[in-house]
C-alpha cells in the first residue's frame, strides 16, 4: 500500500445469502465498488452480527473483522468510513468515525431520521474538516444524467413540475433517492419555499428502525414556482413512472422498468412527439454489473479528498433533499403549511 493509498472501513455489511448487494446487504455493493478504485483499500469491516463480518471477510481479503465498530475504528483510524448499518444509528457512527480521524464518510441514505441529527452531523464533521457523502450512487447513472440533462438543458421547455409516484411504503426509506433525483435536476439554485402535506397512518410499519406510513401525500413549491409533487405508499396508483418532469415543450421520466417499447428506464417526449429512449446497460437501480455507480461515487469521492472539489453527492445536498422529506411529513402531521427553512425541532422526531 502506498502512502497515497486511503485505507477503508465499512460499518453494517450484511449477510452473505443471495442479493447481497442489491436488495439488502448494501456493504458488499461499497466493498466491490472499494475494490475497483486505485489508492483506495478496504481494510476492515465492523457488524454486529460476527457472522456477517466473518463472511464478508472471506470475500474481501486483506480485510479485518469486528464486532463492534468503536473497537475498529479505534485500531484501524480508516481515512474513509463507509456507514451502512441501519438509520437509527447514523449519528453515533458517524461521531465516532470523525472521532478516530477519517477524512471522509460515506453514509447510507436516509442520511439520518431527523433533519437535527444530519444538521448536527454536517457540524461536527466542518469541525474535524472531513468529508460527508451520502449514498445517492444513481447521480452516476446514464438515465439519471439524461433525465436531469432533460431538465437543465430545457429539451422539455420550462420546466413547471416534477411528480414522485412511490407504489410502496416507507416514504423515509426509498424517498431519498426520488427527491435526490428531483433535486438533481431540479439544481442548486431553485429553492424550496413552502410545503403542504397529508400522511394516512391507518396501518404503521417498521423497516430498519423507521416508522413507515400508509399513505403519502405532498406538494412542495420551490422559488421559481415550480412544484415537486409526492405521493407515495402501495395504494399509488401503479401506472404513473416514479419521477416525471413536466415542461412546457414535453416531459422526461424515469420508470423502474422501461414500458415495453422503449429501450432504458428513462424516456423523454418533445415537442415533436418522438419518444426518446436510448439503449444502456443502465437501469434504474443499478447497471449491468451492479457496481459501476458505487464505483463511480467513490472515484468521485476519492477525487474529492485529494483536490477538494465537490462531488454529486456531497452531504450539503442530502441535508436539501431531507429538509423536503421532512418538511412533507411535518406539514401532513401538523395540516398546515410549513414555510422553509423548516424548523430543524419540526423535523427532530419522525413520527408517522
Ligand atoms: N443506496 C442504495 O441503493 C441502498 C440499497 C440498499 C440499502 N440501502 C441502505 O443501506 C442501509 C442498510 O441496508 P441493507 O439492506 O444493507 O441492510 P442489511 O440488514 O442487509 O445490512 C445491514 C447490516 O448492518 C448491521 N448493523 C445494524 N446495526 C449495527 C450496529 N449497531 N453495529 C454494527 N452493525 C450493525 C446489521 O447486522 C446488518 O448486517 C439502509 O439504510 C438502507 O436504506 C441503500
Amino acid at each position: 500500500m502506498n502512502s497515497a493509498t486511503l485505507r477503508a472501513a465499512i460499518i453494517g455489511c450484511g449477510s452473505s445469502s443471495a442479493g447481497k448487494g442489491g436488495a439488502h446487504s448494501i456493504g458488499y455493493a461499497h466493498g466491490w465498488a472499494i475494490g475497483r478504485v486505485t489508492n483506495l483499500k478496504l481494510v476492515a469491516v465492523a457488524d454486529r452480527i460476527e457472522q456477517n463480518a466473518a463472511d464478508f471477510c472471506q470475500e474481501f481479503s486483506g480485510c479485518v473483522a469486528y464486532r463492534d465498530y468503536r473497537t475498529m475504528l479505534e485500531r484501524e483510524h480508516p481515512d474513509v468510513v463507509t456507514v451502512s448499518a441501519f438509520p437509527p444509528y447514523r449519528e453515533e457512527m458517524v461521531m465516532a468515525a470523525l472521532a478516530a480521524g477519517a477524512k471522509g464518510i460515506v453514509i447510507e441514505k436516509p442520511m439520518a431520521t431527523s433533519l437535527a441529527s444530519a444538521q448536527r452531523m454536517m457540524a461536527a464533521a466542518a469541525n474535524t474538516g472531513c468529508r460527508l457523502f451520502v449514498h445517492h450512487q444513481r447521480r452516476y447513472g446514464k438515465p439519471f444524467e439524461w433525465w436531469r440533462d432533460a431538465v437543465a438543458h430545457r429539451e422539455i421547455g420550462e420546466l413547471e413540475s416534477i411528480d414522485i409516484a412511490q407504489p410502496f411504503d416507507t416514504f423515509m426509506n426509498f424517498g431519498p433517492h426520488l427527491v435526490d433525483a428531483a433535486l438533481f435536476a431540479l439544481g442548486r439554485e431553485r429553492q424550496a419555499v413552502r410545503a403542504i402535506g397529508a400522511v394516512d397512518t391507518t396501518v404503521l410499519g417498521d423497516y430498519q428502525g423507521i416508522p413507515s406510513e400508509t399513505q403519502l401525500l405532498a406538494s412542495i413549491h420551490f422559488t421559481d414556482g415550480v412544484r415537486l409533487s409526492i405521493e407515495a405508499g402501495k395504494r399509488t396508483c401503479g401506472r404513473l413512472p416514479v419521477l416525471r418532469a413536466n415542461g412546457t415543450h414535453g416531459f422526461a421520466e424515469l420508470r423502474l422498468d422501461p414500458l415495453p417499447d422503449d429501450a432504458c428506464v428513462f424516456r423523454k417526449v418533445c415537442a415533436s412527439g418522438d419518444v426518446v429512449s436510448p439503449a444502456t446497460n443502465e437501469h434504474f437501480h443499478h447497471s449491468e454489473d451492479g457496481v459501476l455507480y458505487v464505483e463511480r461515487a467513490y472515484r468521485d469521492i476519492c477525487q474529492a479528498l485529494r483536490t477538494g472539489a465537490s462531488t454529486r453527492i456531497d452531504g450539503d445536498e442530502a441535508v436539501r433533499g431531507l429538509a423536503i422529506i421532512m418538511a412533507a411529513y411535518e406539514a401532513g402531521h401538523q395540516g398546515r403549511m410549513l414555510d422553509f427553512p423548516i424548523n430543524a425541532t419540526d423535523g427532530e422526531d419522525l413520527v408517522v
